[in-house]
């Protein structure tokens, strides 16, 4: 249980890294809060117009996501990895850093996945790729991405992280709300368009 705790706490802190406000601070790109969606993504961080920082948050945001579980697994295995995984897209949407107002979790939750069982990983991005690309519209990508996983899981025989991937699954649509709102009006912006 100790062990549980450790990597619970471990994870939450990997995920509440917000790479793309430091990146974007660091690179004087603006404040995220005032630009787009106002959210902490790739992309959002696409909307300033600088692709190296955005291509730089999704790694590292993916990143976070699967070393929180790459470590977890390796030093105290299954369930271990599969609790980091759900405290790292908690830390990454909910930070205690920002006031607990964090990102949409798309880059972390792809990266789990890929860290996680990389089929289910791919499986995943390919479905973002298809829906945000056919759409030009980065959070149909997620939506799709998220809406496929756990049927991705027990195809690829990885039923056992089913609470796991439902949990994600849950947490990417709910961080999505406003963009679905703006999606059935109709004004969800498209990829690098300033919104
Ligand atoms: O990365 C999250 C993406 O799915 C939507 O981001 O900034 O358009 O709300 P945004």
């Amino acid at each position: 249980a100790a062990a549980l705790l450790l990597w619970a706490s471990l994870g939450y802190l990997l995920g509440s890294i917000p790479f793309g406000m430091v990146l974007a601070r660091v690179m004087n790109l603006g404040n995220l809060r005032e630009i787009g969606s106002g959210n902490i993504g790739a992309t959002n961080v696409l909307r300033t117009g600088n692709k190296t920082a955005a291509a730089l948050t999704l790694l590292l945001d993916a990143g976070k996501g699967a070393l929180a579980v790459l470590l977890a697994r390796a030093f105290a295995g299954e369930d271990a990895a599969q609790l980091a995984a759900v405290t790292a897209m908690l830390g990454h949407c909910y930070p205690v850093w920002l006031g607990f107002k964090g990102g949409k979790g798309v880059a972390t939750f792809l990266g789990i996945m890929l860290a996680y069982a990389w089929p289910v990983g791919l499986a995943c991005c390919a479905a973002w790729l298809v829906a945000a690309l056919s759409t030009r519209t980065s959070s149909m990508g997620a939506i799709a991405a998220a809406a496929f996983c756990t049927m991705f899981l027990l195809l690829f025989g990885f039923g056992t992280a089913l609470i796991m991937g439902i949990i994600l699954t849950v947490l990417v649509m709910w961080r999505h709300r406003a963009n679905i709102t703006r999606i059935r009006a109709g004004t969800e912006p498209r990829i690098g368009q300033k919104g």
